[in-house]
C-alpha cells in the first residue's frame, strides 16, 4: 500500500501524511525531507544555488525512488511536485493520491511565518499562492483518487474521512 498526499503549501501534507501513517501503522515519508537528507542542505538553498530548476530534478527523482521502493508508506509531497508530468505519472501509476483540497485564506495562515518556504518570499505572498492555486489546481484535481478538504476541520476528523474513503476504494 503506498498513499501520497499532494495539496498546495499550507495544506498539511506532512503533519496529517505522519498521524495517518501512525495510525496504519506504516512509514511516513516526505519528499522535500527526502531532498534534504540527500543534499545536506535545506530548500531554501537548493533554490537559491540552483533555482527552482535545479529543485524540480531533486525532486523527479527523489519521489520516482519513494514511490518504487517496495515499502508500505505515506508519501507527503511538496506543493509542486504537480506540475512535472514524471511526477504525476509516478504517482499515479504506484499510489492512492489524495488531495488536500484548503483555500488560500488557509495556506495563507498557516504558513504566515515560514520562512522555508522560498516561493513565498515575496512581497505579495497572498497573490503568489492565489497564482499557484489556479495554475497546480486542475492538476491536483487530475490526479487525485480522492479529494478531501482540510479548511475548518480538525485532524482527527481528517484522518477518519480519509481512512473511511481509503477503506472504499
Ligand atoms: C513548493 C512547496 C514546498 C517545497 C518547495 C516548493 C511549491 O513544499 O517543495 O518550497 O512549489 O509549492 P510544501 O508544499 O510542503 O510546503
Amino acid at each position: 500500500m503506498k498513499i501520497c498526499l499532494i495539496g498546495p503549501m499550507g495544506s498539511g501534507k506532512s503533519t496529517i501524511g505522519n498521524r495517518l501513517a501512525q495510525r496504519l501503522g506504516i512509514r511516513f515519508e516526505d519528499s522535500d525531507k527526502e531532498i534534504e537528507r540527500r543534499t545536506g542542505v535545506d530548500i531554501p538553498y537548493i533554490f537559491e544555488a540552483e533555482g527552482e530548476g535545479g529543485f524540480r530534478k531533486r525532486e523527479i527523482c527523489a519521489i520516482k525512488d519513494l514511490v518504487e521502493s517496495p515499502e508500505k508508506m505515506v508519501l507527503a509531497t511538496g506543493g509542486g511536485a504537480v506540475i512535472k508530468k514524471e511526477n504525476r505519472q509516478n504517482l499515479t501509476k504506484n499510489c492512492t493520491v489524495i488531495y488536500l483540497l484548503t483555500s488560500v485564506e488557509q495556506q495563507m495562515e498557516r504558513t504566515r511565518k515560514d520562512k522555508n518556504r522560498p516561493l513565498l518570499q515575496t512581497a505579495d505572498p497572498m497573490q503568489k499562492l492565489l497564482d499557484l492555486f489556479e495554475q497546480r489546481s486542475p492538476l491536483y484535481e487530475e490526479i487525485a483518487d480522492i479529494i478531501v478538504s482540510t479548511d475548518n476541520v480538525g485532524i482527527e476528523a481528517i484522518l477518519d474521512e480519509i481512512e473511511s474513503r481509503l477503506n472504499i476504494i
